[in-house]
């Protein structure tokens, strides 16, 4: 094939990977792009109907009367945890392991699929008990767990909406999250486990819990994971095995509205605090097990792995709905990639023969690294012929990286599906097709079936190839975010702004198709998102918590390419007292970092923080940040310096900490 603006040649996908695959063939998939076009609503109609059990059957599709507040199946009637368990249990598939879950220490359980609906259903009724009811909003807290998952359905169960909030996050950002989605209960555990090491979580709730405004938080439940010290408030706090002793296995799902708020999943914006993404129940639900069957070309006999944490959406589309809704068998992880050595995921896929194995390339990254300086962690040392297909999602994934992937973990066998999409697009967006795309390293290569993916300008009008521009989806789809919580306006602002025309999907990223093949490379975020090991940071969130410390007066922060995280965190900042020097700078660019772990979370600490007398402003006070970001890379400062205020500055801030 030839390729004009791609430097890498192709990969076509294996005759074994063609051969039966749920995509056979780019025919196939063309088919299936020309049918989604021919009859959009009737496309996404037949899939729901093929892919969800409904209790009560839709008549509508799609209804466009209030956009972009788009509405999908709407009259339909369902339950997410309904379709995730009793189905497979009703169909005579209760003795199939749902989940081999494998803890921090190595130790293995099985949970069948009985087995998840005897739980949730426990836990359901617990929550009935303790007053929590359709439409209220439960949050989780909780280590990668079996019960972190059966929290999640428990909600589903009884039509409340969850929200689960990233356990590496500070008592401030829970707070934050507590507040604004006014939870009525929190789910969490004593302690997490990860690397060896017990980390804090219920203690991390008490503190959110006491800087107020959490009144409507009438329970906590806690799961005991490590039977670590905690503080108790008898009134309030309660434990996950009490609560559920006496409850009976089962539960009688509520049947929702397919437009059903699901969950609520906080992620970073541009501007501002973090927005609740809203999703729905219906259309979330299709597209989660869709996909499983697409990118992952899912059959029975597979075991999947998604490294992801339920904190994040990976974790919800890719562990917690997608391959339940299918009757899959998935491998859950407790702990990290590098514990006890770096060749822990190549041992996990090897023992559980794992064949399908999706993960980010930060992860990728730091265990090429590890392999490279260990012999004896490179997965050539591990037995990884179970695989069959190898994923990527959460950020770019730069060529050599990819490579690496396909060759010494996929054995240059197993296709690459390198997975582009978001927390508001609920599911994969553009992606390989294992049985189908040819793969380009670096490319997330073409839209699924019924995305209308697009490169436009400012203007909203379509670039050409080759060009590159800004990403939009033309049309609405079943699994995009239905709103903001709380805030409709900024919905509409962030995703359908005015200067694209209103009724473009604004994805908040870059991107270019190649002339020829018409696929797509993302070039990044265009706003103030930093993506740091694919964990998305806002800038502004990052400033206000600095600012937030008493010594700080202003503070500026940029994102630099970094070579395992993919992007860094470098702060520039000016102190109330003048700018400090050598050791007294160390100190304090520690404990700054330290803060802002304490702020937001360990995954948001700056990799490098700069002291200045002032950052660079024009003459209306205005920080030029083109001229950070240079400053944060190190390189010369080749930009039009002239309308800035005070150009000695730039010399201050070039020196690295
Ligand atoms: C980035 C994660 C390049 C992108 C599922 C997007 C990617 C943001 C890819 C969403 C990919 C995700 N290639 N960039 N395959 N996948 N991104 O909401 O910038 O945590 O907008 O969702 O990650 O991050 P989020």
């Amino acid at each position: 094939m030839e390729l004009t603006t791609q430097k890498h040649r192709s990969f076509e996908p294996s005759d074994d990977a063609r051969a039966g695959a749920n995509i056979a063939g780019m025919e196939a998939y063309r088919a299936l792009v020309a049918q989604a076009e021919h009859d959009y609503e009737g496309f996404w109609a037949r899939l729901a109907r093929e892919t969800i059990e409904w209790h009560e059957p839709f008549s509508k599709v799609l209804d466009e009367s209030n956009a972009p507040f788009y509405t999908w199946f709407e009259d339909g009637e369902l339950n997410a945890s309904y379709n995730c368990l009793d189905r497979h249990v009703a169909a005579g598939h209760g003795e199939r392991v749902a989940i081999i879950f494998e803890a921090d220490d190595g130790a293995v359980t099985r949970v069948t699929y009985a087995q998840m609906l005897a739980r949730v259903s426990r836990l359901a009724n617990a929550l009935k008990r303790r007053g929590i009811a359709r439409g209220d909003r439960v949050v989780i807290y909780m280590p990668m767990s079996v019960e972190g998952i059966v929290a999640m359905h428990a909600c589903a169960r009884i039509g409340a909406t969850h929200s689960v909030v990233f356990g590496g996050f500070s008592a401030k950002s829970l707070h934050e999250r507590i507040v604004d989605v006014g939870a009525v209960a929190i789910i969490t555990a004593d302690e997490q486990m990860r690397g060896g090491k017990t980390l804090p979580l219920k203690p991390i709730v008490d503190d959110a819990l006491a800087m107020g405004g959490c009144e409507a938080v009438e329970s906590v439940i806690v799961y005991r994971r490590t039977g670590g010290e905690i503080a108790w408030n008898a009134g309030r706090d309660c434990w996950m095995h009490d609560v559920v002793a006496n409850e009976s296995d089962v539960c009688e799902p509520e049947w929702v509205g397919t437009e059903h708020p699901l969950f609520i999943l906080y992620t970073s914006g541009s501007t501002g605090k973090p927005k609740g993404v809203q999703h729905s129940t219906g259309g979330y639900l299709l597209w989660a097990a869709q996909t499983m069957k697409w990118t992952f070309d899912w059959k029975r006999e597979d075991v999947f792995w998604c490294t992801a944490d339920i904190g994040w959406i990976t974790g919800h589309t890719y562990i917690a709905y997608g391959p339940l809704a299918l009757g899959a068998t998935q491998v859950v992880f407790e702990g990290v990639p590098t514990y006890p050595n770096a060749g822990r995921f190549w041992k996990m896929i090897d023992d559980h023969q794992v064949s399908l194995f999706y993960t980010a390339p930060t992860a990728i990254r730091s265990l090429i690294k590890a392999a490279e300086a260990d012999e004896r962690v490179h997965p050539a040392r591990y037995d990884l012929s179970s695989l069959r297909i190898i994923g990527t999602v959460g950020e770019p994934i730069n060529p050599e990286a990819w490579l690496w992937y396909r060759q010494h973990v996929g054995a240059l066998r197993c296709p690459v599906v390198d997975t582009w999409w978001q927390t508001e697009t609920g599911g994969h967006m553009i992606t390989p097709l294992p049985g189908a795309t040819p793969t380009v390293p670096g490319s997330c290569t073409l839209p699924l079936p019924g995305i209308m993916a697009a490169v436009v300008d400012e203007t909203g009008q379509d670039v050409p190839d080759g060009q590159g521009g800004i990403l939009v989806v033309k049309r609405p789809w079943p699994s995009m975010i239905r709103t903001i919580w709380g805030d409709a306006e900024r919905f509409t602002k962030s995703y359908y702004p005015q200067e694209l025309g209103g009724a473009l999907y604004l994805a908040g990223d870059g991107a270019v198709r190649d002339t020829n093949t018409a696929y797509f490379t993302i070039t990044g975020r265009i706003d103030d998102v930093l993506n740091v090991s694919g964990h998305r940071l806002g800038t502004m969130e990052i400033e206000s918590a600095l600012v937030s410390h008493e010594l700080v007066a202003e503070a500026a922060v940029v994102g630099r390419p970094d070579e395992t995280t993919g992007e860094a965190v470098v702060a520039f900042v000016v102190l109330k007292r003048g700018c400090p020097r050598g050791e007294e700078a160390a100190q304090l660019a520690k404990a700054l970092r330290d803060w802002v772990g304490k702020e937001i979370g360990p995954i948001a600490k700056p990799k490098d923080i700069r002291f200045g007398d002032n950052l660079p402003k024009t003459r209306s006070g205005k920080i030029m940040r083109r001229l950070l970001r240079s400053l944060a890379k190190g390189e010369a400062i080749a930009q039009d310096t002239s309308t800035l205020e005070n150009p000695d500055i730039l010399n201050q801030l070039g020196q690295a900490r």
